[in-house]
């Protein structure tokens, strides 16, 4: 048997929302698993470039063996039935830059959970896959969307059980991915973060992330401008992140630009516009990193409101 999951990848935080909402992206991964023929040649994990992706593939970041984040989260889900994962032949197709806080860790764990839990009838529901898949990535903020797709409210409560609410994207408003030439691992991006924050950077991120939600019910782009800032994480990250301040500095006045955040952990940035001043959105970001040496890919697109999905299911 043999099934093969699309991922997307998402960007969190979306500034003031750290930990704690991510909207998906339409750039994939796609994750299959098979089970295998011989019984005793155990987990096999290949990874394999996905189109565009030869020059950003990075197979030495994605561990082959058992200890791989996706083998770890396919054995919870093998254990949460009392079952042990064995002959599994697991093999990623990425298009999705790893390290550049664009989920790709999420997109694995999802994709992984999702083909086994298909292999084995289904046994884990939503609810399940969502705190399994948690437990695994540390935080919900990117396996949300990367399952359920859309932009989305996400926390995980006492008892291990994540809860999340979908909010409409507003179609006018544009994404910006910007994507440097090198890497953060996110336990270094986020060894920087300190365990306490000041009461008011604090207070500060609870009236942004007020903002945001009625910025994104009520489509108020002013309202949004205010929203799409933070003190929690961004400040701490960057000196990780050479040329961030900047970026954001630069396009602060530019015309039809809402905001500009870190992706995720970092070091990818993104920026939220009304969507007709591209150009020069791009060429702002491509010269400031320029001027610190960092190549960047850059592309513009909207919201994949699709989560995961099976897109194969071959039985023997
Ligand atoms: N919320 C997480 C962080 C996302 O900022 O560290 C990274 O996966």
């Amino acid at each position: 048997m043999k099934v093969s999951v699309k991922v997307p990848a998402t960007s969190a935080n979306l500034g003031p929302g750290f930990d704690c909402m991510g909207l998906a992206i339409p750039l994939y991964n796609t994750i299959t698993i098979e089970e295998t023929v011989l019984p005793g040649t155990g987990v096999e994990i290949n990874v394999l470039a996905g189109e565009d992706m030869e020059n950003e593939l990075r197979l030495d970041h994605i561990p082959m063996d058992e200890n791989s984040i996706i083998y770890r989260a396919v054995e919870l889900l093998y254990n949460s039935i009392g079952q042990t994962p064995s002959e599994l032949k697991i093999t990623i197709q990425s298009q999705i830059p790893i390290a550049r806080g664009l989920g790709s860790s999420a997109s694995v764990i999802v994709g992984g959970l999702i083909a086994a839990n298909e292999l084995l009838g289904k046994p884990a529901d939503e609810v399940a896959l969502l705190s399994i898949a948690t437990e695994v990535e540390g935080h919900p903020d990117n396996v949300t969307p990367a399952i359920v797709g859309g932009l989305v409210l996400t926390s995980r409560e006492d008892d291990g059980s994540i809860v999340y609410k979908k909010l409409d994207w507003p179609e006018e408003w544009r994404l910006t991915v910007c994507v440097p030439d090198y890497e953060l691992a996110t336990d270094i991006s986020r060894s920087v973060l300190p365990k306490e924050v000041p009461m008011q950077d604090a207070v500060f991120n609870a009236q942004r992330m007020g903002m945001f939600v009625h910025a994104i019910h009520t489509k108020d782009a002013e309202l949004m401008k205010l929203a799409l800032k933070d003190r929690l994480h961004q400040p701490y990250r960057m000196k990780l992140v050479p040329g961030l301040e900047k970026i954001i500095a630069n396009l602060r006045h530019e015309e039809n630009v809402l905001g500009t955040v870190l992706s995720g952990a970092g070091p990818s940035i993104l920026i939220v516009s009304k969507g007709n001043n591209q150009d020069k959105i791009k060429s702002i970001v491509r010269d400031t990193w320029a001027d610190l040496n960092v190549k960047v890919d850059i592309f513009d697109t909207t919201i994949e409101k699709q989560g995961a999905t099976i897109i194969t299911h071959e039985d023997d």
